[in-house]
């Protein structure tokens, strides 16, 4: 693979995806990694105490910090943001820390590489696009209007326009991801996937917002990563491309198929309240990916993908029990 780049700084990895493509990094290309995290309630240090050493360093620090950040990339010849608030219930709580890193951090990112023109990748959400109706068979691509609906993809889809006006006026080099939901180890127990395997692990009911009917793609998270890794290496400066990997189910779908591979009765969730202004249904067309940058998932049979991902959770309690206790104090809170 040719990876354009040497020293690598990343934002955000110290979470779910960054600290996937930190691995993928290591293990595919000869770069090495700054990974900078402020390590909010959703990064951890033990999430990458593993692979810190030689090529791998961490630097604590907010993406708004502009000295910071300017100090640090100054350092770098390619950032590949994923430092973000990230989880749709806590925007709809509290948006106020969405708007700070997912909008002010971005600005001083692009302020900083426009400094030393320094090459950016951003990572973002297929949910800056709003929601498909449940009976609509188009899916997004990547000339689907923005149309956010929550303050998080809200928030995301600000950044994305601060990134592509970065280009337009002042030449920066970047390319922006829009991917749809990710699953896999490491994800923080406050989203759906974990969330449920976990409630399953310690003999509480998965929960299901409204009626359960809501689609999600699923993508597995080694295939997000090779997929920007692709985009690095290959794509357009100032394109955005879309990642997917068709896998289209809807919450109730998942839910059956984790009690299923638990070995549980697959009625024995909840129906809950539903998330206020809940978005229906995401579904990605990837063809550009596919087509121009030869990109395919290695994850096309998602029960395997989810039976590994269970697997993980059942191995590594330590991982999630603190976050497990605080995440669910959260959601009895708002009746989740
Ligand atoms: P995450 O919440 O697991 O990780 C975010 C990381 O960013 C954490 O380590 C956190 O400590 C760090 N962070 C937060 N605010 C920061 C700040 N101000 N400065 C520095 N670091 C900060 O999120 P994730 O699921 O890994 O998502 C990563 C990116 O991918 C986000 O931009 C998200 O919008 C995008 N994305 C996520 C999904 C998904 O399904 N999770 C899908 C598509 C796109
Ligand atoms: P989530 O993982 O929060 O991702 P996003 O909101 O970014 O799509 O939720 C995925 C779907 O699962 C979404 O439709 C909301 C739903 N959901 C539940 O039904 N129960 C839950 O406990 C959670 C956390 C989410």
């Amino acid at each position: 693979m040719v990876f354009p780049a040497k020293r690598v700084l990343v934002p955000g990895g110290a979470g779910f995806i960054g600290s996937n493509f930190v691995r993928h990094v290591l293990a595919q290309t000869d770069a090495s990694v700054t990974i900078l995290d402020a390590l909010t309630y959703a990064g951890s240090l033990t999430t990458v105490e593993n692979i810190l050493g030689d090529r791998v360093s961490f630097v604590r620090g907010r993406i708004e910090d502009h000295a910071l950040v300017d100090q640090l990339v100054s350092e770098h010849d390619l950032v590949v943001n994923f430092a973000a608030e990230s989880h749709n219930d806590n925007s709809i709580s509290d948006p106020s820390s969405f708007v700070k890193t997912n909008v002010s951090g971005t600005f001083a990112l692009l302020e900083a590489v426009r400094n030393h023109d320094v090459r950016l990748h951003h990572i973002s959400t297929d949910e800056v696009f709003g929601d498909l109706d449940f009976d609509d068979a188009s899916k997004f691509t990547e000339s689907t209007s923005y149309n956010p609906s929550s303050p998080y993809s809200a928030t995301k889809a600000a950044s994305d326009f601060l990134v592509r006006a970065w280009v337009h006026t002042y030449g920066i080099r970047a390319t922006i991801s829009n991917c749809s939901n990710n699953y896999g180890p490491y994800q923080h127990v406050e989203k759906f996937i974990p969330r449920q395997i976990t409630n399953v692990l310690l003999g509480v009911r998965p929960r299901l917002y409204g009626t359960g009917r809501n689609i999600r793609d699923w993508i597995h998270v080694d295939d997000h990563s090779s997929a920007v890794l692709r985009i690095i290496e290959a794509g357009r400066l100032g394109q955005t491309y879309l990642i997917g990997a068709n896998g289209e189910r809807s919450n109730l779908e998942v839910v059956q198929e984790i009690l299923r591979l638990m070995g549980k009765p697959i009625d024995e969730f909840d129906l809950v309240n539903d998330r206020p202004g809940h978005d229906r249904r995401y579904a990605i067309d990837a063809s550009a990916l596919r087509d121009e940058l030869g990109w395919s998932p290695a994850f096309t049979d998602f029960c395997v993908g989810l039976e590994a991902t269970i697997d993980w959770y059942r191995n590594n309690g330590t991982w999630w029990a603190d976050q497990k206790t605080s995440t669910e104090a959260f959601y009895a809170r708002t009746g989740h």
